[in-house]
């Protein structure tokens, strides 16, 4: 036997079983967010590594140690998309899409990031994600996140999910708070972990979310960018808050809620669970109010968050989605003359009147394929042996009562077609 090649680690087939459940998800998504006006972006799974450097911050985690980058055949260096929002920045920049505004798209698909696989986090892994470009107040935040907590909701994935904000403040204020946390941070040096001591100038905020338990102390006590945000930035925050309360959404202020990601400015948000451990951010999101400017478009001010799909599949209330079942299985007697084709017609035609149909395709006895059927779960088996080939008729057995009457192909069609499934995947 030869060796068998298995999948890269931290990668995953998606087996049919499961793919319902993703399928459920992303149907849940396309509708909730229709009803927010959002219509779907497709951008390609890999560009000019250079766009992420700019976007997501060249000394960011992300692109210096996680991208999936190579040379292509012309030398240009490309990379696989780790996040989505860099490329839809640049589609909105590249499509002039500024004469549009406001602008509202939402994109489904895998990401990929060198990270270390575990439980809830792949290194191809997927996002559905929406980005809104145009509004600058608190009205967008807070709509925005209504929609993603509706979306929970309605998707069933809702049980102990908390919704946590924070403000970044902006160039006026982020600079001078930067300064004052260095100040502290440099009277701690000998707390933290070595990571940190590392890229403490280059970005000492992600201190604050650091997991390592003496960092945790020191984050506790450090100042804080909410006490330290400009009057706009602070009236932007707190016309969040109020909407957020009108709406009746629960959330928590985390004071040490940072982004891995440089682009973000004001509003950062996580929706959280206490079900999956360490990996126990489900979606994040934030304002990046500078970003088009800084990728070469008009200055817009935009917002948008991700959910990890991985994520979402593990939460997911168990019996929430009906796996696909056929409504009939058709046995044919392979050995009694015509049958197999009389089967394939009569498939097709119920087919055609909106069934899910399953042929037995591999022969056998009648009670091999019996057998099959019931394994099907299909509620119907129409079977075609020697009898019925002498009139043209077919047998129908209800598979839940057993019982069975036998009819012509016609109004097998039109008796079947009654119970066609009316369930909506
Ligand atoms: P992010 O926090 O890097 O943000 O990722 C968003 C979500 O993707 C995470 O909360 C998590 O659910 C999921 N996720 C991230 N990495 C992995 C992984 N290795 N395995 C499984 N799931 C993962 C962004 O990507 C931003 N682009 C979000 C955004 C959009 N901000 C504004 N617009």
């Amino acid at each position: 036997m030869k060796t068998a090649i298995k999948t890269v680690r931290g990668v995953h087939d998606i087996l049919p079983d499961d793919s319902t459940t993703w399928q459920y998800l992303e149907a849940t998504a396309r509708r909730v967010f229709a009803q927010y006006g959002y219509r779907e972006l497709r951008t390609p799974l890999f560009e000019k590594s250079e766009l992420f450097a700019r976007a997501v911050g060249a000394t960011s985690d992300i692109v210096e140690k996680e991208m999936y980058t190579f040379a292509d055949r012309g030398g240009d260096s490309l990379s696989l998309r780790p996040e989505g929002t860099a490329s839809v920045v640049r589609s909105f920049i590249n499509n002039s899409m500024h004469r549009l505004l406001p602008w509202r798209v939402f994109y489904i698909g895998p990401m990929f990031r060198y990270e270390r696989p575990q439980k809830g986090r792949q290194r191809q892994f997927h996002q559905i994600g929406c980005e809104l470009f145009g509004p600058e107040g608190p009205l967008a935040d807070a709509e925005l996140m209504a929609m993603v907590m509706g979306f929970f909701r309605t998707a069933g994935v809702a049980g102990n999910l908390s919704l946590e904000i924070n403000s970044l403040g902006c160039s006026e204020c982020r600079g001078p708070y930067r300064e004052k946390l260095l100040v502290f941070l440099n009277k701690k040096m000998e707390s933290l972990c070595e990571n940190c001591q590392g890229r403490m100038e280059r970005n000492p905020l992600r201190v604050l979310d650091c997991k390592k338990p003496g960092c945790g102390e020191v984050a506790q006590q450090a100042p804080h960018m909410g006490d330290n945000l400009c009057t706009v930035c602070d009236e932007h925050f707190s016309g969040l808050k109020s909407h957020l309360t009108l709406l009746q959404q629960p959330f928590q202020v985390n004071p040490l809620l940072v982004r891995g990601l440089d682009y973000y400015n004001r509003t950062a948000f996580e929706v959280t669970t206490d079900a999956l451990g360490a990996q126990n951010a489900v979606a994040a999101g934030g304002r990046y109010d500078g970003l088009v400017a800084e990728m070469g478009g008009q200055s817009t001010p935009a917002i948008g968050f991700a959910m990890g799909l991985e994520r979402l599949v593990l939460l997911l209330e168990q019996g929430r989605v009906v796996q696909p079942e056929p409504t009939v299985y058709v046995v044919v007697l392979g050995d009694v003359q015509g049958a197999e084709s009389a089967g394939l017609l009569l498939a097709e035609q119920l087919r055609a009147a909106g069934m899910v149909v399953e042929m037995n395709l591999t022969g056998g006895s009648m009670k091999t394929q019996m057998k099959r059927a019931g394994r099907s779960k299909a509620k119907f088996t129409a079977i075609i042996g020697g009898r019925e080939m002498l009139d043209s008729s077919v047998v129908i057995k209800n598979m839940a009562n057993g019982e069975q009457s036998t009819v012509t192909t016609a109004e097998a069609v039109v008796h079947l077609s009654s119970h066609i499934d009316q369930r909506k995947g």
